[in-house]
């Protein structure tokens, strides 16, 4: 399917295009290189080299496997002063040379790179194919290089590149990014944007298109950034910018005052911070395109409605955050779909000869998929007969080649060791995964599971609200930093929240935390209790389970007489526990099964900024590596 899932923050996919006096290859690579980070499953360049010809290259793998073969080409093969390139982050599509940007019309006459996801591009697939257009990939991009060529071709747009691209953007349905080359027009290049970022960079007799200003920061800081449904078409002398219909329109140009290192951060200190700003979309993005026709639809399901009906037990394994998600999915699944859930270790798991066979439905959660605990438990499974199913955020890894199914998160690449955006996109697809087992087992009706996507939907803009009020968060950080110890009670799914933030903070500022069902304390963690300790409370909504909220209240009036400080993450408005708070950190209002993807963001928050007060670096954490390949 897509190319490469689009991420509104544009950090999923590199893409960059180049009109000047310069030659296009080292202006392109190079900017490349400074986004190879955002996406390295394949890499390519399209070079026009102004006598008509439009070159092109691309190759799966790392950008160093397409310098070997531009290098194995010779150097005169790749002349020229306009061009593009694009690094590959795989969602859908395996990542191979075929499925590699840039896409070409069988006439080789057109170029395009793309980021996002064309959702109608099945439709538009099928018409070229019945015009007898033959498509030589798997991906949605290649079919907007065969439709712009047509457009080019003939018709009302015949001979004009930037309204044969505008033609075409008005039939796109989804996000995108996409920037355009045609041999016949070697001065100029055309980019349109729906959703997606596209930034254009204003140097001196020659200009920029890219999806990041780290791409072109080192030869230009004058900038402008492209807004929703335009087209702009640059040359070496500037740029011009159009609404999809053609009608002039208003771009906003800026300053960039970051320095490359930072732009590769989006202007964050680290990649993490970015990436808990890039929560929102991360959610939108794997929740996009997995509910059509009122129902459901899991990616490469290879796994049958009655594959699901005969499912009889469930076991989610999967290790650190990616097992907490997996807690977290348990309560829904289990209330979704009346089957019983087990939530275990991957590294626990095949060493306690789990009691599987072939109704059992193991799904296995992991954001590199390659983490070597996991991948040994699947294979168990697999030797028992068990059905697997993978949610996985790197297209193509190991976990996902050797399950049965697969459920992609689209959470794009996670720089920062600690998982966040992933986490949310997990917990995300693990829901889904519990929607489509109800659905086939019918113990959820179709507008039963229909609601339960609508308020999946609505949690991105939740998330987008959590993180605009996360000052008063970083700034308990920073009083916080000199804590010896932290813990974190919760209930419910607020169990594996507090699990959660407790791990956060261990992984991040080396500080002893503790995460517990709040109904254990008095089974003895209350002893822990002493005069100024921070214990941080994920507390239900007042609204859902009210018994679990005036419970949680008591415990931490228990704590609190015994000198505790209260860090409360509360629904907002919830006037019951503030009394009980000595600091009170409110979050939106959403249902009970989906608090976790609020009450979450706090506690990143919260342990990012005491790592960084205590002079840490909160991108590579001493002693972890982001993927853990050995057991
Ligand atoms: C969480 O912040 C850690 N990075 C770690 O616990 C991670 O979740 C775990 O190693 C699993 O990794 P995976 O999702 O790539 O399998």
């Amino acid at each position: 399917m897509a190319g490469c899932r689009l991420v509104r923050v544009g950090r999923v996919c590199g893409i960059v295009g180049y009109v000047g006096h310069r030659q296009a290859l080292d202006v392109v690579l190079g900017g490349l290189r400074r986004m190879e980070y955002r996406g390295y499953d394949s890499a390519g360049v399209a070079v026009l080299d102004g006598r008509g010809e439009l070159t092109v290259e691309r190759k799966a793998g790392r950008l160093a496997n397409l310098e070997a073969e531009l290098e194995l080409a010779g150097p005169g093969r790749f002349t020229g002063t306009a061009g593009m390139g694009h690094t590959r982050w795989a969602t859908h599509g395996a990542p191979v040379d075929r499925n590699s940007h840039p896409h070409s019309d069988a006439k080789g006459r057109v170029a395009v790179v793309h980021n996002g996801i064309i959702e109608n591009f099945a439709g538009l697939r099928a018409e070229l194919e019945a015009a007898g257009v033959e498509l030589t990939s798997d991906t949605d991009t290649e079919t907007t290089a065969h439709l712009i060529a047509r457009a080019y071709d003939a018709g009302p747009t015949a001979g004009d590149l930037p309204a044969s691209v505008r033609a075409v953007c008005r039939r796109l349905e989804g996000a995108f990014t996409l920037v355009v080359t045609h041999a016949d027009q070697p001065g100029l290049i055309v980019a349109a944007r729906r959703s997606s970022p596209l930034v254009v960079g204003v140097g001196q007799g020659e200009t920029f298109v890219a999806s990041d200003v780290a791409a072109f920061i080192e030869h230009t800081r004058d900038a402008v950034e492209l807004g929703q449904d335009q087209v702009v078409v640059i040359t070496r002398d500037g740029y011009t910018v159009t609404d999809f219909a053609g009608e002039p329109a208003q771009a906003k140009p800026f300053r960039v005052n970051w320095d490359l290192s930072a732009a590769e951060k989006g202007g964050h200190e680290y990649f993490m911070l970015k990436e808990i700003e890039e929560q929102p979309e991360a959610l939108a993005n794997t929740l996009r395109g997995h509910f059509t026709d009122g129902r459901v639809i899991l990616d490469e399901q290879r796994l049958s409605d009655q594959d699901l009906r005969d499912v009889d037990k469930v076991f989610v394994v999967a290790c650190g955050s990616a097992y907490h998600s997996g807690l977290v999915a348990k309560y829904a699944i289990e209330h979704w779909t009346r089957l019983p859930v087990e939530v275990e270790l991957a590294s626990e798991f095949r060493y306690r000869d789990p009691v599987l066979d072939r109704d059992t439905l193991v799904v296995a959660v992991s954001q590199s998929g390659e983490t070597a605990d996991t991948l040994e438990a699947v294979r168990h499974a697999r030797e028992q007969k068990a059905r697997v199913l993978a949610v996985c955020n790197t297209n193509g890894a190991q976990i996902p080649r050797e399950s049965d199914a697969v459920l992609y998160t689209h959470a794009g690449p996670e720089i920062g060791v600690a998982s966040t955006k992933a986490f949310l996109a997990q917990i995300a697809a693990n829901y889904l995964v519990g929607l489509a087992v109800a659905q086939a087992r019918g113990t959820k009706y179709s507008d039963e599971v229909a609601r339960e996507f609508a308020e999946l939907e609505a949690m991105p803009a939740a998330v987008h609200r959590v993180l605009s009020t996360v000052e008063q968060v970083r700034a308990l950080g920073r009083d916080m930093a000199s804590s010896k110890a932290v813990l974190f009670l919760g209930r419910h799914v607020g169990f594996p929240v507090a699990l959660e933030g407790a791990l956060k903070l261990k992984e991040l500022a080396y500080m002893h935390a503790e995460g517990f069902a709040a109904g254990e304390l008095k089974h003895g963690p209350i002893a822990l209790i002493e005069s100024g300790l921070p214990v941080v409370v994920v507390m239900p909504s007042p609204k859902g389970r009210a018994v679990l909220h005036a419970k949680l209240v008591s415990n931490i009036s228990e704590i609190q007489a015994r000198g505790a400080r209260t860090i409360v993450i509360a629904e907002e408005g919830d006037e019951t526990v503030r009394p009980f708070a000595d600091e009170l950190v409110e979050v939106p209002a959403v249902p009970t099964l989906l608090q976790p993807l609020v009450s979450t963001v706090p506690l990143q928050v919260l342990a990012a900024e005491i790592a960084r007060t205590r002079g840490y670096d909160v991108d590579k954490p001493r002693n972890l590596a982001k993927s853990v390949t050995v057991e």
